[in-house]
């Protein structure tokens, strides 16, 4: 393949004109959308809106007038359809980490009740701290025991000890995504549930929460949503435990009617007693504008979901970018699996000693991947707005930095907050 090629595959892309919805930076190759995605075109006049005439004129009106009490459940709905969840079931509130310590804690309350024997919340070791943290906290709060495991030894571990078995989908650091359906199945078949995050997932490969027959999913909304930085989150319950149990967040914005004002706690019914305190409004809508970007591939899709059309172009974007690297670069190792099936939208290397000096190199290039300590060189494909010619350019800018020896440069060795 050569550089031509890859313009070629951009001049028939039918996904091409998506990239028009965002405010791309000239001379920027963004390779973290996987972290942040891009703004989108209409985010900034819709907040604007929201701020001067919902807020700024309407004011507290605008709670009815605007539809901001709906927020949550409207823009949910938008993301329902992304991850293969019905109207209804999902709701946007939170942090991921706020919402994951809701279901974790739901499930666990639902396992303490129908089986009390089952005490273990099994996870992935290289899964996002975030959600190890949370499991540590609740498995000291309900007498339970976290059992941490590499990705391949999961199955094996089901048995009638297990509580949760909690994953995320697509792991952060190498790209591996794992078999919904399958490791479901298993749990189920082990008599546990099975909880999902979706941080690298909602937006970026295609998800089937009700095919997969899961139990309990959050994501995120700043990531492939492109919500914008603190964006809020999601949480989805199957329908089947959503009104078994309170989770236990219990405040007045999931009560079944918060403008009652009665001091006693009555849960709303459906996925909205997820919901705790009064909606982000802003954020909220920001995220609707960035949620719309990706149901704008619907439309060019050929008649498939979005999600299949985007995944196509992804995992196209992954492989050209994964091969002209490995052809280029032999000090760097691929983390990420070959095998389509297996890997999420991003692509990664590890290197034991220079990963993050080569990331800062390239960000002062204007190719904008991050780096996951300690080793691990990450690249985020969203094919919404990610060209053929990016993949080709960025994995060139990688092979100059390399070989020129940029890297060396003291400035890119100086370690800053956020990597
Ligand atoms: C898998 C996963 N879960 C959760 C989070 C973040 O959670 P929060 O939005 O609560 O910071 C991340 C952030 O990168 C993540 O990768």
């Amino acid at each position: 393949m050569i550089r031509d090629d890859a313009l070629a595959l951009d001049a028939a892309d039918p996904l091409g004109p998506l990239r028009d919805q965002f405010e791309l930076p000239p001379g920027v190759l963004y390779l973290d959308g996987n972290s942040l995605g891009v703004l989108p075109k209409t985010t900034a006049a819709r907040v604007q809106q929201v701020v001067t005439q919902e807020w700024g004129t309407d004011l507290i009106r605008s709670w009815n007038s605007a539809g901001w009490m709906d927020l949550p459940k409207r823009v949910g709905d938008k993301i329902a359809h992304l991850v293969g969840a019905g109207p209804g079931e999902l709701v946007v509130a939170d942090s991921t980490s706020v919402n994951l310590f809701k279901v974790l804690s739901a499930a666990l309350t639902a396992v303490a009740r129908d089986a009390p024997q089952r005490r273990v919340i099994l996870s992935e070791r290289s899964n996002f701290p975030t959600d190890l943290y949370i499991a540590e906290s609740l498995a000291h709060q309900h007498g339970c025991e976290l059992l941490l495991a590499e990705a391949d030894e999961l199955p094996d571990l089901l048995n009638a000890h297990t509580a949760v078995l909690m994953l995320t989908h697509v792991n952060y650091r190498t790209g591996r995504m794992h078999d919904m359906a399958a490791l479901t199945a298993a749990a189920h078949a082990a008599g546990a549930l099975a909880l999902w995050d979706l941080a690298h997932s909602a937006g970026a490969v295609p998800v089937d929460l009700k095919g997969a027959n899961a139990d309990y999913a959050v994501g995120c909304g700043y990531k492939y949503l492109n919500g914008g930085p603190g964006a809020p989150a999601f949480v989805w319950v199957h329908p089947r435990h959503v009104e078994r149990f309170w989770q236990p967040l219990a405040g007045w914005i999931g009560h079944a009617a918060p403008f009652e004002f009665t001091p006693g706690y009555r849960p709303a019914a459906g996925i909205a007693r997820y919901l705790c305190g009064t909606p982000a409004v802003l954020s909220l809508a920001a995220l609707e504008c960035g949620v719309d970007t990706v149901l704008a591939a619907e439309p060019l899709s050929g008649g498939r979901s979005a999600m299949a059309a985007l995944r196509d172009k992804s995992l196209a974007l992954t492989h050209l970018f994964a091969a002209r690297v490995q052809a280029t670069c032999p000090q760097l190792t691929l983390v990420s699996p070959v095998d389509d099936a297996q890997r999420g939208s991003q692509v990664c290397f590890a290197h034991p000693e220079i990963g993050y000096p080569v990331v800062q190199a390239l960000i002062a290039r204007g190719v904008i991947g991050d780096f996951r300590a300690p080793d691990i060189l990450r690249f985020g494909f969203t094919p919404l707005y990610l060209r053929y010619v990016d993949a080709w350019d960025a994995a060139e800018s990688l092979r100059d930095v390399l070989a020129s020896g940029e890297w060396q440069r003291p400035e890119f060795k100086r370690r800053l907050a956020v990597t």
